[in-house]
């Protein structure tokens, strides 16, 4: 790859040449932005009946009106074309398209997301379709949710009715969003919905996830011609807060939970040693073969580095432990160390050895309360967490990675799960009370990178 630099590079990464087929994309969530929650069919998911929770999501908030993407898609969508985004990364909501998880399909769900598509596809952006962002229909949830095991026949169900329905002109498909996340704080921290912490029902979603997993990928292969199928996974070095053996016992626990269980299960067939030995009586025979089916790509959501300590009081006996104190931090206090990231890139790729996307990351930033917010358009906090991962990811890309695009979360500022409405990752600012979209430094910052990335001369495709 050739080090001159493209003429109109933004600053701080003057020096970069990606390949020309490099993708640079923008992601978001279905239960983060689209709002329009009881609207033309849509069943409940867990997070309506987790924000509903006293006390569970700051400040009350709920995904009710979100950014109203439901209606402003159109907008949404021109946004993107102006930015020179190429592909765009959304997840289908479960509960829009089968109310009830299962049975009768939603047509008028089903049309938002063939309008969402087929805008996209006018405008000139690659969907990349995720099937699960974590809101779980409701009723499913009722029958047990992925503790039950029947759970896998349900996503694999749903997941070919999106398949028949979208395959024609979707053709980057995930299957879930971080499995290592709503797992851990769903059914083991019990810190976002069911609020459940019990080892067996967390062992059990493990496994179920896993099996729903490698059903939808089973499915997506048969129904998409051409399909290029992923699953994104959360993975962040873990660090041990402080020396104690303790520590650092439980924080190659905390490891496996977070960074394994899945993907090693998905593309190795096996789990990590302390995990596959509790999960055992819930593994049958065929298991594992039914979950590690052939993937075309590793989805990586990549933020900060992890950093864990001892506490025999949570369950698995680990919680997440204080960061070094000479670490700078986001405006939500997730430390800043790019060469995480890059030694996230190179580990992956010697792991797994499929080409990697990286399907999320970006940056945190507070503007409460509500006068301060518009300081939030000038942010050059997230400009430089953005180019410093962006040049982090080209080393490890130069060193030999199999990284193939970036999709910075996200797109908009949206509904930031338990932190609700006050954290804002957006590279677009969005007045909540107008819905008024204001694309902020930053999106400028990567409008700018993404045209010198583009065709410049004397650039190899890879
Ligand atoms: C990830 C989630 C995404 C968003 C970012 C900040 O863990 O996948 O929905 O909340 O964090």
């Amino acid at each position: 790859m050739p080090e001159t630099s493209p003429d109109d590079a933004p600053p701080g990464t003057a020096a970069l040449a990606f390949p020309t087929d490099f993708l640079w994309g923008a992601s978001t969530s279905a239960y983060q932005i689209e709002g329009a929650t009881n609207e033309d069919g849509r069943g409940p998911s867990v997070w309506d009946t987790f924000c509903r929770m006293t006390g569970r999501v700051n400040h009350g908030h709920t995904g009710d009106i979100a950014c109203d993407h439901y209606h402003r898609y159109g907008d949404d969508v021109r946004l993107m074309k102006d930015l020179g985004i190429g592909a765009y990364r959304f997840s289908l909501a479960w509960p829009r398209v089968l109310p009830r998880g299962r049975g009768v399909a939603n047509q008028a769900g089903l049309d938002f997301y063939d309008r969402l598509i087929d805008t996209l596809l006018e405008a000139g952006i690659e969907p990349w379709a995720t099937l699960f962002h974590w809101d779980l229909p409701q009723a499913l949830d009722d029958l047990g949710g992925w503790t039950n095991r029947d759970s896998a026949g349900w996503f694999a169900d749903y997941a070919t009715i999106a398949a028949r329905r979208f395959g024609d002109r979707v053709k980057h498909w995930a299957t879930f969003n971080e499995f290592s996340v709503f797992t851990l704080f769903g059914y083991a921290f019990g810190w976002a919905p069911p609020s459940i912490s019990d080892k067996a029902a967390h062992l059990k979603t493990i496994h179920h996830v896993n099996l729903a997993h490698g059903d939808a990928t089973a499915v997506l292969r048969a129904h998409v011609p051409g399909a290029a199928i992923g699953a994104i996974h959360s993975v962040q070095p873990c660090r041990p807060s402080s020396d104690a053996p303790e520590d650092i016992a439980a924080t190659a626990l905390f490891n496996e939970h977070w960074n394994l269980c899945f993907p090693d299960a998905q593309i190795l067939g096996t789990y990590p040693p302390q995990i596959g030995a509790s999960i055992e009586p819930y593994v049958r025979a065929g298991d594992m073969a039914r979950i590690c089916q052939p993937m075309d790509w590793f989805g990586l959501n990549h933020y900060a580095p992890m950093y864990a300590k001892a506490d025999p009081g949570m369950l698995w006996g680990f919680v997440f432990g204080a960061l070094p104190e000479n670490l700078p931090r986001t405006g939500v206090g997730w430390p800043i160390d790019p060469s995480a990231f890059e030694q996230t890139l190179k580990e992956l790729t010697s792991r797994y050895r499929l080409p990697i996307y990286v399907t999320e990351n970006g940056y945190g930033s507070q503007t409460q309360p509500a006068p301060n917010e518009r300081a939030e358009l000038d942010d050059q906090g997230r400009v430089a967490y953005l180019a410093g991962s962006i040049e982090a990811m080209h080393r490890a890309l130069r060193d030999g990675a199999k990284v193939r695009g970036y999709f910075v979360w996200s797109l908009l500022d949206n509904f930031e799960w338990g932190a609700g409405y006050g954290d804002r990752f957006g590279i677009v600012f969005v007045d909540y009370a107008t819905q008024e979209r204001i694309p902020k430094a930053s999106a400028r910052w990567y409008a700018a990178l993404i045209k010198s990335q583009k065709a410049p001369p004397n650039r190899p495709k890879r």
